[in-house]
């Protein structure tokens, strides 16, 4: 294995992954092309527009900024996975009732942004969302 290549092992909603990929792909990449997870959305990719928005080990990151080798051994969240638990079915309404999607290039991330506030505490409660 050359020093451009690395093995990893990634629980991704919940399935284990184990691929050889490059060391320098971002996560973002990696879930998007080599596992079909095309929820996460690409846009700046610095950092700012959040599309990526992803959860490791339960912390929000921007997958644009996080090289998959660096999340080898964690957990990531989709928002594949996460809206398949039903976790943000009253926000994914929540959304679509206030037209809050505007393109809905971005809303994934921010679907994952909300979710983590609210799971935080960050928000006095659910209804302060919807
Ligand atoms: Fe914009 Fe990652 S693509 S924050």
């Amino acid at each position: 294995m050359g020093e451009r290549q690395r093995d990893v092992f990634i629980r991704v909603n919940g399935e284990e992954v184990r691929e050889r990929i490059e060391a320098r792909q971002t996560l973002v990449d990696f879930l998007r092309d080599h596992l079909g997870l095309t929820g996460t959305h690409i846009g700046c990719e610095q950092g700012v527009c959040g599309a990526c928005t992803v959860l490791v080990d339960g912390e929000v990151v921007r997958g644009c900024l996080v090289l998959a080798v660096q999340c080898d051994g964690a957990a990531v969240q989709t928002i594949e996975g996460i809206s398949d638990s039903g976790l943000i079915t009253d926000l994914q309404e929540a959304f679509h009732k206030r037209n809050a999607l505007q393109c809905g290039f971005c809303t994934p991330g921010m679907l994952i942004g909300a979710q983590d506030l609210l799971s935080r505490g960050s928000v006095p409660s659910r209804e302060a969302i919807r």
